[in-house]
């Protein structure tokens, strides 16, 4: 166990669940905010949000190898730990659970948790099992501390709604609470894996959100759907967007499709730039 100033750093399910039991026995409220690392202000705004709303935040990193296909970047996906406790120290965070492949799926672990039509469309569909392993994961974090409340992004506005779901289906007692996107000042959504983009890449990546936002504006003014994703399209390609998996506007609930602006939708999209695969999202 390594001791920072104010972080304590543990690696057992038994030492995670621990530290949070007492903090509950003793009356204190507890946050907590699941990672896979690599930590950005995106982030750190979670765990800011996590202290406003709880007396103590608790936080994991663990770079979950289910939610990774099999052409996916599990081996290179970026790893910073020392850097992140940190971070995560300096900021506040009262206790990092940052537990092994074999700690979190001994004998490999084969139950799952699915969530079925949320799970399935947008990302669910071009990334196969991805949310079968986000839903597995975060079942067993929430289980394991059993926080008051855990902290996730809309920057995976997808992700979100599928937690939600699954906490309500489950009955999982922990509060879930959503947080907006940080950005860089030219509006890209931070990302851990926005290390991957080249130069050039990073200069043209702003692009998909300055269109999801154009979207928006013009869907709430009345624009038709069909044509405004026809419209996307293109910008993106200009922009030097290789491949647009999906642009879609969707009840903000229930991610169906919506028609018109009398419901509260969100813009979501997916794009590769070359190698990168960016997602980004916003609020009609
Ligand atoms: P990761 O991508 O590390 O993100 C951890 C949390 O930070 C998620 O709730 C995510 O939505 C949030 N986040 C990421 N970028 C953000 C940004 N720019 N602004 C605000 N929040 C942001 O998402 C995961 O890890 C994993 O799927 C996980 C939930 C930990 C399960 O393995």
């Amino acid at each position: 166990m390594t001791k920072y100033k104010n972080l304590t750093i543990v690696r057992t399910v038994a030492e995670f669940r621990e530290h949070v039991n007492r903090w509950r026995r003793n009356g204190e409220t507890v946050g907590f905010v699941p990672t896979m690392g690599f930590l950005h202000d995106g982030h750190m705004s979670l765990f800011q949000r996590s202290q406003e709303i709880a007396d103590r935040t608790t936080a994991s990193i663990f770079v979950n190898p289910k939610q990774f296909g099999p052409n996916e970047d599990y081996a290179v996906y970026p790893r910073s730990e020392e850097r992140d406790a940190q971070l995560m120290d300096e900021d506040g965070v009262d206790l990092l659970f940052a537990p092994s492949v074999n700690e979190m799926y001994p004998d490999g672990g084969v139950t799952k948790v699915s969530v079925p039509g949320l799970g399935d469309i947008l990302e669910g569909e071009y990334r196969p099992g991805f949310f079968n392993g986000v839903a597995t994961v975060v079942t067993k974090l929430l289980l394991q501390a059993m926080p008051d409340v855990a902290i996730f992004g809309e920057k995976d506005y997808q992700q979100l709604m599928v937690i939600r779901r699954m906490v309500k289906d489950l009955d999982i007692p922990v509060r879930i609470e959503g947080a907006p996107t940080g950005r860089e000042e030219d509006g890209l959504a931070m990302s851990s894996r926005n290390t991957y983009l080249t130069p050039e890449e990073r200069k043209a990546a702003p692009v998909l959100y300055q269109t999801i936002s154009a979207v928006a504006d013009k869907f709430r003014q009345g624009e038709r759907a069909p044509e405004l994703i026809q419209w996307a399209k293109v910008e993106l390609e200009k922009a030097g967007f290789k491949q647009l998996d999906y642009l879609e506007i969707r009840d903000s609930e229930n991610l169906k499709p919506v028609y018109d602006a009398s419901r509260p939708a969100r813009v979501l999209a997916a794009a590769w730039l070359g190698k990168p695969r960016l997602i980004d999202n916003v609020e009609v």
